[in-house]
């Protein structure tokens, strides 16, 4: 009997007219979005509002008509954002819960999905979304990057050995280090700002797939919504189809968001490294370190160890979006209403990490000492003294090669490098003068290295003001 009156039940759906019956429980928990997609909610606004604008201003509805949805508009988002709203997954997503809940306060709502799909409606909500949240990842990476130079600054004379292989190489400094992660966020700033300018084009009035043969005109809505280029002009989509069907720009921000999760990543891998008993670079502050539940001496880089388990996560979600898309047919498809998630995700652990990483990083400490200790290493500088016999006429490769030979002799007889007796030295190279050895000090190093991007102290003095005027 139940099954039966059920199935008489007529969809209350906005679609439901051709539809006899109503959907099953089971399809409205499977179909729902406005679960995550009520996060769009100011900007499905924003979009909504622009588009009765210019319903107005072609004549499509009346200027009161127009007054009346923008009002019930905003009064809906004024619930919205104190939470009083009342959001219903059996209206699917969060388009259908705005506008039902505006056509119960405003018979004129009935006129606002004129000329409009939620094909083309959740295109513009993403983009207005995109600009929005690469906006703010922007400020973030910024306010980061002022942190990251101040400890620069701080620490402009402190040496440390540089890494390839994990194995010493050559000197460098903390600032020269830390100058090499702000080369990376900085990049970050541009990709997003790449980004912002990818999202920047109004999809709206493309419709579900063909536009309308209403007479709208879609570069006012454009304008209402910012989608502007830099000499103010409206800048909206070129294809119908293409304008509901493409996700590009869910890739392109998916990617700046893996990307720069990658450089947290590796960031947060040197930071460990140096936070290690072996290393002992770096004290952390306790405020983003954990301890152990069973070792009492332990003091754990959990902040920079989720960093840098955060990027898989922002990596599959680049990955997932492309999978989603990859061999869809043209146009839309319901698929692609599993676009959202991974952005979201992405948006808010990317938003997570960058503020992590700032706190961090106003309190990081470097022990001077143990930086000296490591960095004192003579090896360090046995490219310098390669560069040195150069100077006296040998060849790279043959100086490459008595360098080596000098260091296996120094391994062999436990004498460090530069303490190896002159004669041994002349034995080897016979072009070396007796000031070989003024090649074993620091700053020496750093002053004849003078090319740019070298770890010369006024050079990286330079940049560090380079890098706060361009920020
Ligand atoms: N919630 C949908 C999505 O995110 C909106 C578009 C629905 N369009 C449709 N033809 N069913 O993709």
């Amino acid at each position: 009997m139940k099954k039966t009156s059920q199935k008489s039940k007529k969809s209350q759906a906005t679609w439901g007219g051709r539809f006899s019956q109503a959907p099953s429980e089971l399809m409205l928990k499977f179909g729902e979005s406005v679960s995550f997609d009520s996060a769009l909610a100011q900007f499905d606004i924003q979009g909504s509002t622009a588009h009765a604008k210019m319903l107005a201003d072609v004549g499509i509805i009346s200027k009161k008509e127009c007054a009346d949805i923008v009002a019930g508009l905003q009064k809906i988002l004024k619930k919205i954002e104190a939470g009083e709203f009342e959001w219903n997954e059996a209206l699917e997503d969060v388009h259908m819960n705005i506008e039902q809940a505006l056509t119960k306060e405003v018979p004129a709502a009935a006129k606002l999905h004129t000329a409009r799909s939620r094909n083309d409606q959740v295109a513009t909500d993403m983009r207005l979304f995109f600009k929005s949240a690469t906006v703010e990842i922007i400020l973030k990476l910024k306010n980061l990057l002022s942190n990251l130079l101040d400890l620069a600054e701080k620490n402009i004379n402190v040496y440390i050995p540089g890494y390839t292989h994990l194995q010493r190489a050559q000197p460098v400094s903390v600032a020269h280090h830390i100058l090499a992660w702000c080369e990376m966020l900085y990049r970050d700033v541009e990709r997003f700002q790449f980004v912002y300018d990818g999202a920047n084009v109004s999809p709206l009035g493309s419709g579900a797939i063909a536009g309308t043969t209403l007479p709208i005109d879609r570069a006012i809505s454009a304008r209402y919504m910012g989608f502007v280029d830099e000499t103010d002009t409206p800048v909206v989509t070129g294809n119908s189809m293409d304008a509901v069907a493409d996700r590009d720009v869910f890739f392109e921000f998916a990617f700046a968001c893996a990307t720069m999760a990658v450089h947290f990543s590796r960031i947060a891998e040197d930071v460990i490294i140096w936070n290690s008993s072996e290393f002992g670079f770096v004290r952390l502050p306790d405020t983003f370190t954990t301890g152990s539940s069973l070792m009492p001496q332990k003091k754990n880089p959990d902040s920079f160890e989720l960093m840098r388990g955060k990027s898989a996560r922002m990596i599959g979600n680049l990955n997932t979006l492309m999978l989603l898309v990859k061999g869809l047919p043209l146009t839309y498809n319901r698929d692609l209403q599993e676009d959202k998630p991974p952005v979201f995700d992405s948006f808010k652990q990317a938003c997570m990490c960058l503020d992590v990483l700032s706190a961090c990083s106003v309190d990081i400490e470097f022990n001077k000492q143990k930086c000296a200790e490591a960095v004192s290493d003579p090896l360090l500088l046995a490219t310098d003294l390669a560069d040195y016999f150069v100077m006296q006429g040998v060849p790279f490769r043959n100086a490459h090669h008595m360098v080596g030979a000098i260091v296996a002799l120094s391994e062999k007889t436990g004498v460090p490098i530069n303490e190896l007796a002159d004669e041994e030295i002349f034995a080897i190279c016979p072009n070396a003068k007796k000031d070989w050895r003024s090649v074993f000090n620091l700053e020496r190093a750093f002053e004849m290295r003078k090319g740019i991007g070298m770890p010369n102290l006024k050079l990286i003095a330079k940049q560090i003001e380079n890098f706060r005027d361009l920020i």
